[in-house]
Protein backbone atom coordinates (compact mmCIF):
# COMPACT_ATOMS: atom_id res chain seq x y z
CA UNK A 1 0.00 0.00 0.00
CA UNK A 2 2.81 2.94 1.14
CA UNK A 3 3.98 2.18 -2.66
CA UNK A 4 1.01 3.29 -4.46
CA UNK A 5 0.96 6.15 -1.90
CA UNK A 6 4.35 6.93 -2.84
CA UNK A 7 4.32 6.72 -6.29
CA UNK A 8 0.79 8.52 -6.87
CA UNK A 9 0.74 11.53 -9.43
CA UNK A 10 0.49 14.55 -7.94
CA UNK A 11 -0.65 18.16 -9.32
CA UNK A 12 1.74 20.55 -10.14
CA UNK A 13 0.15 22.89 -7.63
CA UNK A 14 -2.92 24.43 -6.09
CA UNK A 15 -3.75 26.11 -9.21
CA UNK A 16 -3.84 23.05 -11.01
CA UNK A 17 -6.29 21.58 -8.27
CA UNK A 18 -8.74 24.04 -8.51
CA UNK A 19 -8.49 24.35 -12.25
CA UNK A 20 -9.40 20.69 -12.23
CA UNK A 21 -11.78 20.86 -9.11
CA UNK A 22 -13.41 23.59 -11.53
CA UNK A 23 -13.41 21.72 -14.38
CA UNK A 24 -15.22 18.89 -12.53
CA UNK A 25 -17.92 20.91 -11.02
CA UNK A 26 -18.98 23.49 -13.84
CA UNK A 27 -20.58 21.08 -15.92
CA UNK A 28 -23.91 20.91 -17.90
CA UNK A 29 -25.42 20.62 -14.13
CA UNK A 30 -25.06 24.55 -14.16
CA UNK A 31 -26.17 25.34 -17.55
CA UNK A 32 -28.88 22.97 -18.19
CA UNK A 33 -30.17 21.01 -15.08
CA UNK A 34 -30.01 23.92 -12.57
CA UNK A 35 -32.50 26.33 -14.80
CA UNK A 36 -34.46 23.59 -15.40
CA UNK A 37 -34.95 21.89 -12.22
CA UNK A 38 -35.56 25.36 -10.64
CA UNK A 39 -38.19 25.56 -13.28
CA UNK A 40 -40.04 22.54 -12.17
CA UNK A 41 -39.47 23.08 -8.79
CA UNK A 42 -41.08 26.63 -8.50
CA UNK A 43 -38.54 29.11 -8.56
CA UNK A 44 -37.06 31.05 -5.77
CA UNK A 45 -38.24 28.47 -2.64
CA UNK A 46 -35.84 25.83 -4.46
CA UNK A 47 -32.98 27.88 -5.36
CA UNK A 48 -33.39 29.03 -1.51
CA UNK A 49 -32.71 25.64 -0.12
CA UNK A 50 -30.08 24.95 -2.66
CA UNK A 51 -27.77 27.59 -1.70
CA UNK A 52 -28.31 26.41 1.92
CA UNK A 53 -27.12 22.73 0.97
CA UNK A 54 -24.18 24.40 -0.91
CA UNK A 55 -23.41 26.23 2.42
CA UNK A 56 -24.09 24.15 5.20
CA UNK A 57 -23.71 19.95 3.97
CA UNK A 58 -21.79 21.02 -0.03
CA UNK A 59 -18.98 23.05 1.69
CA UNK A 60 -17.82 21.13 4.55
CA UNK A 61 -18.16 17.23 2.83
CA UNK A 62 -16.05 18.97 -0.12
CA UNK A 63 -13.30 19.98 2.54
CA UNK A 64 -13.80 16.47 4.14
CA UNK A 65 -13.96 14.40 0.49
CA UNK A 66 -10.86 16.79 -0.44
CA UNK A 67 -9.38 15.68 2.95
CA UNK A 68 -9.62 11.89 2.80
CA UNK A 69 -8.37 12.00 -0.59
CA UNK A 70 -5.28 13.49 -0.13
CA UNK A 71 -4.56 11.33 3.21
CA UNK A 72 -4.88 7.48 1.57
CA UNK A 73 -3.77 9.07 -1.95
CA UNK A 74 -5.58 5.92 -3.65
CA UNK A 75 -8.76 5.28 -5.87
CA UNK A 76 -11.92 5.72 -3.54
CA UNK A 77 -12.40 2.23 -3.28
CA UNK A 78 -9.11 1.76 -1.99
CA UNK A 79 -8.83 5.32 -0.03
CA UNK A 80 -11.43 4.41 2.46
CA UNK A 81 -10.48 1.12 2.72
CA UNK A 82 -7.03 2.50 3.72
CA UNK A 83 -8.08 4.86 6.02
CA UNK A 84 -10.93 2.63 7.89
CA UNK A 85 -7.89 0.38 8.53
CA UNK A 86 -5.70 3.76 10.01
CA UNK A 87 -8.62 4.41 12.44
CA UNK A 88 -9.32 0.96 13.25
CA UNK A 89 -12.57 1.01 11.39
CA UNK A 90 -14.44 -1.46 9.69
CA UNK A 91 -13.48 -2.57 6.41
CA UNK A 92 -17.35 -2.23 5.15
CA UNK A 93 -16.52 1.98 4.60
CA UNK A 94 -15.21 0.95 1.44
CA UNK A 95 -18.75 0.32 0.27
CA UNK A 96 -19.20 4.00 0.12
CA UNK A 97 -16.30 3.99 -1.74
CA UNK A 98 -18.20 1.40 -3.97
CA UNK A 99 -21.42 3.42 -4.34
CA UNK A 100 -19.57 6.19 -5.61
CA UNK A 101 -17.74 4.40 -8.47
CA UNK A 102 -21.32 3.10 -8.85
CA UNK A 103 -22.97 6.90 -9.16
CA UNK A 104 -20.16 8.03 -11.34
CA UNK A 105 -20.40 5.49 -13.85
CA UNK A 106 -24.35 5.77 -14.07
CA UNK A 107 -24.47 9.53 -14.26
CA UNK A 108 -21.76 9.67 -17.10
CA UNK A 109 -24.61 7.47 -19.30
CA UNK A 110 -26.77 9.98 -19.52
CA UNK A 111 -24.25 12.95 -19.01
CA UNK A 112 -22.87 11.71 -22.35
CA UNK A 113 -26.56 11.98 -23.98
CA UNK A 114 -27.14 15.75 -23.21
CA UNK A 115 -24.01 16.73 -23.65
CA UNK A 116 -24.67 14.84 -27.34
CA UNK A 117 -27.62 17.37 -27.77
CA UNK A 118 -24.64 20.11 -26.53
CA UNK A 119 -22.60 19.60 -29.63
CA UNK A 120 -25.68 18.73 -31.76
CA UNK A 121 -26.67 22.59 -31.26
CA UNK A 122 -23.21 23.86 -31.89
CA UNK A 123 -23.82 22.89 -35.68
CA UNK A 124 -27.79 23.91 -35.27
CA UNK A 125 -26.40 27.58 -34.53
CA UNK A 126 -23.82 27.73 -36.47
CA UNK A 127 -26.13 26.82 -39.63
CA UNK A 128 -28.27 30.24 -38.68
CA UNK A 129 -31.65 28.13 -38.47
CA UNK A 130 -32.36 30.37 -35.51
CA UNK A 131 -31.99 34.02 -36.81
CA UNK A 132 -35.07 35.85 -36.20
CA UNK A 133 -37.19 32.65 -35.54
CA UNK A 134 -40.17 32.35 -32.96
CA UNK A 135 -40.85 30.10 -29.73
CA UNK A 136 -42.43 27.93 -31.54
CA UNK A 137 -40.03 26.98 -34.38
CA UNK A 138 -37.49 26.78 -31.72
CA UNK A 139 -39.87 24.10 -29.96
CA UNK A 140 -40.20 22.47 -33.31
CA UNK A 141 -36.37 21.88 -33.75
CA UNK A 142 -36.61 20.52 -30.01
CA UNK A 143 -38.77 17.94 -30.38
CA UNK A 144 -37.86 16.85 -33.16
CA UNK A 145 -34.40 15.81 -31.83
CA UNK A 146 -36.09 14.18 -29.03
CA UNK A 147 -38.05 11.63 -31.41
CA UNK A 148 -34.39 11.07 -33.87
CA UNK A 149 -32.90 8.80 -31.48
CA UNK A 150 -30.02 8.05 -34.53
CA UNK A 151 -28.97 11.29 -34.59
CA UNK A 152 -28.45 11.41 -30.33
CA UNK A 153 -26.72 8.16 -30.83
CA UNK A 154 -24.48 9.42 -33.16
CA UNK A 155 -23.81 12.21 -30.96
CA UNK A 156 -23.73 10.01 -27.53
CA UNK A 157 -21.04 7.50 -29.14
CA UNK A 158 -19.05 10.49 -30.67
CA UNK A 159 -19.08 12.13 -26.78
CA UNK A 160 -18.26 9.24 -25.12
CA UNK A 161 -15.49 8.41 -27.15
CA UNK A 162 -13.97 11.58 -26.65
CA UNK A 163 -14.19 11.77 -23.03
CA UNK A 164 -12.76 8.21 -22.86
CA UNK A 165 -9.90 9.10 -25.36
CA UNK A 166 -8.62 11.90 -22.53
CA UNK A 167 -9.40 9.74 -19.78
CA UNK A 168 -6.87 6.73 -21.14
CA UNK A 169 -4.17 9.39 -21.25
CA UNK A 170 -4.29 10.05 -17.79
CA UNK A 171 -4.16 13.20 -16.07
CA UNK A 172 -4.28 15.51 -18.79
CA UNK A 173 -2.20 19.22 -18.43
CA UNK A 174 -3.75 19.88 -21.83
CA UNK A 175 -7.59 20.37 -20.22
CA UNK A 176 -6.09 22.09 -17.63
CA UNK A 177 -5.20 24.88 -19.40
CA UNK A 178 -8.17 24.44 -21.09
CA UNK A 179 -9.96 24.96 -17.82
CA UNK A 180 -8.02 28.14 -17.69
CA UNK A 181 -8.86 30.17 -20.61
CA UNK A 182 -12.28 28.84 -21.66
CA UNK A 183 -13.99 28.84 -18.19
CA UNK A 184 -13.33 32.79 -17.78
CA UNK A 185 -14.58 33.24 -21.08
CA UNK A 186 -17.76 31.24 -19.98
CA UNK A 187 -18.29 33.33 -17.54
CA UNK A 188 -18.15 36.18 -19.75
CA UNK A 189 -20.95 35.02 -21.82
CA UNK A 190 -23.11 34.17 -19.37
CA UNK A 191 -23.03 37.69 -18.31
CA UNK A 192 -23.37 39.17 -21.44
CA UNK A 193 -26.47 36.90 -21.62
CA UNK A 194 -27.77 38.22 -18.46
CA UNK A 195 -27.04 41.76 -19.60
CA UNK A 196 -28.73 41.19 -22.88
CA UNK A 197 -32.19 39.30 -20.82
CA UNK A 198 -32.11 42.84 -18.35
CA UNK A 199 -33.30 44.49 -22.02
CA UNK A 200 -36.12 42.30 -22.44
CA UNK A 201 -40.10 42.52 -21.01
CA UNK A 202 -39.63 39.05 -18.73
CA UNK A 203 -36.13 40.04 -16.88
CA UNK A 204 -38.45 41.48 -13.80
CA UNK A 205 -40.63 38.42 -13.83
CA UNK A 206 -37.67 35.96 -14.26
CA UNK A 207 -35.95 37.29 -11.39
CA UNK A 208 -39.05 37.26 -9.01
CA UNK A 209 -39.31 33.89 -10.23
CA UNK A 210 -35.68 32.92 -9.05
CA UNK A 211 -35.05 34.95 -5.93
CA UNK A 212 -38.91 35.75 -4.38
CA UNK A 213 -39.36 32.14 -2.47
CA UNK A 214 -42.85 30.74 -2.29
CA UNK A 215 -43.02 27.66 -0.17
CA UNK A 216 -46.29 27.17 -0.63
CA UNK A 217 -45.05 25.21 -4.02
CA UNK A 218 -42.19 23.31 -2.96
CA UNK A 219 -43.14 19.71 -2.10
CA UNK A 220 -40.81 17.15 0.04
CA UNK A 221 -39.41 16.03 -3.09
CA UNK A 222 -38.50 19.24 -4.26
CA UNK A 223 -36.31 19.57 -1.35
CA UNK A 224 -35.00 16.25 -1.65
CA UNK A 225 -34.11 17.68 -5.71
CA UNK A 226 -32.60 20.92 -4.52
CA UNK A 227 -30.15 18.30 -1.79
CA UNK A 228 -29.38 16.24 -4.56
CA UNK A 229 -28.74 18.66 -7.29
CA UNK A 230 -26.08 20.90 -4.47
CA UNK A 231 -24.65 17.27 -4.57
CA UNK A 232 -24.70 17.01 -8.31
CA UNK A 233 -23.63 20.49 -9.10
CA UNK A 234 -20.67 20.64 -6.84
CA UNK A 235 -19.64 16.94 -7.78
CA UNK A 236 -19.46 15.67 -4.62
CA UNK A 237 -20.49 12.26 -2.96
CA UNK A 238 -19.19 10.34 -5.27
CA UNK A 239 -14.98 10.23 -5.42
CA UNK A 240 -14.76 12.20 -7.90
CA UNK A 241 -13.63 15.32 -5.41
CA UNK A 242 -11.77 12.25 -3.63
CA UNK A 243 -9.83 11.33 -6.22
CA UNK A 244 -8.74 15.13 -7.47
CA UNK A 245 -7.65 15.22 -3.96
CA UNK A 246 -5.14 12.16 -4.07
CA UNK A 247 -3.24 14.23 -6.11
CA UNK A 248 -3.45 17.29 -4.46
CA UNK A 249 0.18 18.27 -2.90
CA UNK A 250 0.80 18.56 1.20
CA UNK A 251 0.59 22.04 2.43
CA UNK A 252 -2.51 23.20 0.15
CA UNK A 253 -5.02 25.15 2.07
CA UNK A 254 -8.47 22.43 1.26
CA UNK A 255 -10.44 25.08 3.15
CA UNK A 256 -9.59 27.70 0.46
CA UNK A 257 -9.72 25.91 -2.84
CA UNK A 258 -13.11 24.28 -1.61
CA UNK A 259 -14.84 27.58 -0.95
CA UNK A 260 -13.73 28.52 -4.66
CA UNK A 261 -14.92 26.27 -6.23
CA UNK A 262 -18.09 26.27 -4.34
CA UNK A 263 -18.30 29.68 -4.87
CA UNK A 264 -17.50 29.84 -8.96
CA UNK A 265 -20.08 26.57 -9.45
CA UNK A 266 -22.84 28.41 -7.58
CA UNK A 267 -22.38 31.70 -9.35
CA UNK A 268 -22.18 30.00 -12.87
CA UNK A 269 -25.77 28.14 -12.25
CA UNK A 270 -27.17 31.67 -10.43
CA UNK A 271 -26.33 33.17 -14.02
CA UNK A 272 -27.81 30.67 -16.26
CA UNK A 273 -30.59 30.92 -14.42
CA UNK A 274 -30.62 34.58 -14.66
CA UNK A 275 -30.29 34.45 -18.07
CA UNK A 276 -32.74 32.03 -18.91
CA UNK A 277 -35.71 32.91 -17.12
CA UNK A 278 -36.33 36.46 -18.69
CA UNK A 279 -36.37 34.55 -22.10
CA UNK A 280 -38.91 31.93 -20.63
CA UNK A 281 -41.05 34.84 -19.31
CA UNK A 282 -40.59 37.40 -22.22
CA UNK A 283 -41.94 34.72 -24.65
CA UNK A 284 -44.66 33.28 -22.33
CA UNK A 285 -43.18 30.12 -22.39
CA UNK A 286 -43.65 27.65 -19.68
CA UNK A 287 -40.52 27.84 -16.70
CA UNK A 288 -41.50 23.69 -16.23
CA UNK A 289 -40.95 21.98 -19.48
CA UNK A 290 -38.37 19.93 -18.42
CA UNK A 291 -35.02 18.86 -19.80
CA UNK A 292 -35.32 20.97 -23.24
CA UNK A 293 -35.37 23.92 -21.04
CA UNK A 294 -32.36 25.66 -22.35
CA UNK A 295 -32.70 24.27 -26.00
CA UNK A 296 -35.84 25.92 -26.27
CA UNK A 297 -34.83 29.49 -24.63
CA UNK A 298 -30.91 30.32 -25.55
CA UNK A 299 -31.72 29.86 -29.87
CA UNK A 300 -34.34 31.96 -29.15
CA UNK A 301 -31.99 34.67 -27.06
CA UNK A 302 -29.04 34.31 -29.76
CA UNK A 303 -31.23 34.56 -32.81
CA UNK A 304 -32.48 37.76 -31.64
CA UNK A 305 -29.16 39.26 -31.06
CA UNK A 306 -26.94 40.89 -33.40
CA UNK A 307 -23.83 38.17 -33.86
CA UNK A 308 -25.89 35.81 -32.15
CA UNK A 309 -25.27 32.90 -34.90
CA UNK A 310 -21.18 33.25 -33.86
CA UNK A 311 -22.08 33.94 -29.94
CA UNK A 312 -24.51 31.29 -30.16
CA UNK A 313 -22.19 28.91 -31.86
CA UNK A 314 -19.28 29.62 -29.52
CA UNK A 315 -21.73 29.45 -26.46
CA UNK A 316 -22.48 25.66 -27.23
CA UNK A 317 -19.04 25.08 -27.71
CA UNK A 318 -18.00 26.07 -23.78
CA UNK A 319 -21.05 24.30 -22.46
CA UNK A 320 -19.59 20.75 -24.64
CA UNK A 321 -16.28 21.59 -23.23
CA UNK A 322 -17.45 22.52 -19.31
CA UNK A 323 -19.55 18.94 -20.17
CA UNK A 324 -16.01 16.77 -21.13
CA UNK A 325 -14.72 18.57 -17.91
CA UNK A 326 -17.15 17.37 -15.79
CA UNK A 327 -17.01 13.92 -17.79
CA UNK A 328 -13.74 13.04 -16.54
CA UNK A 329 -14.18 13.54 -13.18
CA UNK A 330 -17.17 11.22 -13.36
CA UNK A 331 -15.67 7.96 -14.55
CA UNK A 332 -11.97 8.29 -13.33
CA UNK A 333 -13.02 6.50 -9.73
CA UNK A 334 -14.06 3.56 -11.65
CA UNK A 335 -11.03 3.50 -14.14
CA UNK A 336 -8.98 4.20 -11.16
CA UNK A 337 -10.04 1.26 -9.31
CA UNK A 338 -9.81 -1.19 -12.64
CA UNK A 339 -6.53 0.24 -13.05
CA UNK A 340 -5.23 -0.37 -9.11
CA UNK A 341 -6.97 -3.54 -7.94
CA UNK A 342 -7.43 -5.39 -11.81
CA UNK A 343 -4.23 -4.58 -12.48
CA UNK A 344 -5.74 -3.04 -16.34
CA UNK A 345 -3.65 -0.71 -18.01
CA UNK A 346 -5.22 2.39 -18.45
CA UNK A 347 -6.27 2.12 -21.61
CA UNK A 348 -8.19 -0.96 -21.44
CA UNK A 349 -9.55 0.22 -18.03
CA UNK A 350 -10.85 3.58 -19.96
CA UNK A 351 -12.44 1.09 -22.81
CA UNK A 352 -14.32 -0.63 -20.92
CA UNK A 353 -15.88 1.41 -17.99
CA UNK A 354 -16.40 3.67 -21.18
CA UNK A 355 -18.10 0.88 -23.66
CA UNK A 356 -20.46 -0.11 -20.37
CA UNK A 357 -21.39 3.54 -20.53
CA UNK A 358 -22.11 4.04 -23.81
CA UNK A 359 -24.44 1.07 -23.86
CA UNK A 360 -26.33 2.13 -20.50
CA UNK A 361 -26.63 5.64 -22.27
CA UNK A 362 -28.80 4.28 -24.84
CA UNK A 363 -31.49 3.55 -22.33
CA UNK A 364 -31.66 7.29 -21.84
CA UNK A 365 -31.60 7.90 -25.73
CA UNK A 366 -34.91 5.95 -26.02
CA UNK A 367 -36.46 7.22 -23.31
CA UNK A 368 -37.31 10.58 -24.61
CA UNK A 369 -38.78 8.47 -28.04
CA UNK A 370 -39.50 4.53 -28.29
CA UNK A 371 -39.32 3.97 -24.71
CA UNK A 372 -41.06 7.41 -23.62
CA UNK A 373 -43.91 5.32 -22.61
CA UNK A 374 -42.11 2.88 -20.43
CA UNK A 375 -42.03 4.00 -17.09
CA UNK A 376 -41.86 3.12 -13.31
CA UNK A 377 -42.81 5.24 -10.46
CA UNK A 378 -44.15 7.96 -13.25
CA UNK A 379 -40.39 8.29 -14.06
CA UNK A 380 -38.78 7.00 -17.91
CA UNK A 381 -35.68 5.46 -17.55
CA UNK A 382 -33.27 8.68 -18.06
CA UNK A 383 -35.61 9.87 -15.12
CA UNK A 384 -34.86 6.83 -12.98
CA UNK A 385 -31.16 6.71 -13.19
CA UNK A 386 -31.33 10.58 -12.47
CA UNK A 387 -33.20 10.30 -9.37
CA UNK A 388 -31.37 7.23 -8.39
CA UNK A 389 -28.19 8.93 -8.51
CA UNK A 390 -28.44 12.67 -7.93
CA UNK A 391 -31.19 12.61 -4.96
CA UNK A 392 -29.89 8.74 -3.53
CA UNK A 393 -26.76 7.83 -4.26
CA UNK A 394 -24.88 10.92 -4.30
CA UNK A 395 -25.93 12.24 -0.79
CA UNK A 396 -25.66 8.92 0.44
CA UNK A 397 -22.19 8.79 -0.43
CA UNK A 398 -21.96 12.24 1.25
CA UNK A 399 -23.52 10.87 4.37
CA UNK A 400 -20.93 8.53 4.40
CA UNK A 401 -17.99 11.04 3.70
CA UNK A 402 -19.57 13.19 6.32
CA UNK A 403 -19.86 10.13 9.06
CA UNK A 404 -16.57 9.06 8.09
CA UNK A 405 -14.78 12.47 8.72
CA UNK A 406 -16.49 13.61 11.27
CA UNK A 407 -16.61 10.61 13.50
CA UNK A 408 -14.45 7.66 12.85
CA UNK A 409 -11.36 9.56 11.79
CA UNK A 410 -10.05 11.38 15.55
CA UNK A 411 -9.65 15.38 14.84
CA UNK A 412 -6.11 14.65 15.23
CA UNK A 413 -6.01 13.55 11.76
CA UNK A 414 -8.48 15.70 10.45
CA UNK A 415 -7.05 18.88 12.21
CA UNK A 416 -3.62 17.72 10.50
CA UNK A 417 -4.46 17.42 7.23
CA UNK A 418 -6.77 20.34 6.60
CA UNK A 419 -4.14 22.42 8.54
CA UNK A 420 -6.11 25.03 9.69
CA UNK A 421 -4.66 25.25 12.94
CA UNK A 422 -7.14 24.54 15.93
CA UNK A 423 -9.24 27.62 15.60
CA UNK A 424 -12.63 29.00 15.09
CA UNK A 425 -12.23 28.39 10.89
CA UNK A 426 -11.59 24.07 12.05
CA UNK A 427 -14.34 23.59 14.82
CA UNK A 428 -16.55 25.50 12.61
CA UNK A 429 -16.05 22.79 10.23
CA UNK A 430 -16.44 19.95 12.55
CA UNK A 431 -19.37 20.95 13.77
CA UNK A 432 -20.91 21.05 10.45
CA UNK A 433 -19.20 17.65 9.37
CA UNK A 434 -20.54 16.06 12.68
CA UNK A 435 -23.86 17.51 13.20
CA UNK A 436 -25.46 19.50 10.58
CA UNK A 437 -24.01 17.34 7.38
CA UNK A 438 -25.62 14.34 8.37
CA UNK A 439 -28.60 15.87 10.49
CA UNK A 440 -29.09 17.75 7.24
CA UNK A 441 -29.40 14.61 4.76
CA UNK A 442 -31.18 12.70 6.93
CA UNK A 443 -33.93 15.11 7.59
CA UNK A 444 -34.20 15.88 3.96
CA UNK A 445 -34.88 12.17 3.25
CA UNK A 446 -37.37 12.30 5.84
CA UNK A 447 -39.20 14.86 4.47
CA UNK A 448 -39.02 13.83 1.20
CA UNK A 449 -40.41 10.37 2.16
CA UNK A 450 -43.45 12.01 4.27
CA UNK A 451 -42.47 11.39 7.74
CA UNK A 452 -43.23 14.45 8.46
N1 LIG B 1 -20.71 18.67 -11.34
C1 LIG B 1 -20.95 18.22 -12.68
C2 LIG B 1 -21.94 19.18 -13.33
O1 LIG B 1 -22.44 20.06 -12.70
C3 LIG B 1 -21.41 16.79 -12.73
C4 LIG B 1 -20.64 15.88 -11.85
C5 LIG B 1 -21.27 15.18 -10.84
C6 LIG B 1 -19.25 15.77 -11.99
C7 LIG B 1 -20.57 14.35 -10.00
C8 LIG B 1 -18.52 14.95 -11.16
C9 LIG B 1 -19.18 14.25 -10.13
O2 LIG B 1 -22.25 19.05 -14.48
Amino acid sequence: MTDVRLIHAQWSSRTAFILAASGSAIGLGNIWKFPYLTGENGGGAFVLIYLLCVIGLGVPIMMAETMLGRRGRQSPINTMRTLADEAGASHLWRYAGWLGVLAGFLILSYYSVIAGWSMIYILKMGSGIFAHTDAEAVARVFSSLKGEPEIQFIWHTVFMVATMSIVSLGVSAGLEKGTRYLMPVLFAMLILLVLYAMTSDGFGQGIAFMFKPDFGRLSGESVLTAMGQAFFSLGLGMGAIMVYGSYLPAHVSIARASLFVAAADTLVALLAGMAIFPIVFANHLEPSMGAGLIFQTLPLAFGQMPGGTLFGMIFFVLIFFAAITSSIALIEPAVAWLAENRGLARQAASFWCGLGCWLLGLGTVYSFNDWAGYTWLGKNFFELIDFLTSDLMLPLGGLAIALFAGWVMTSEVSEAELEMGPGPGYRCWRFLIRYVAPLGVMTIFLKALGAF
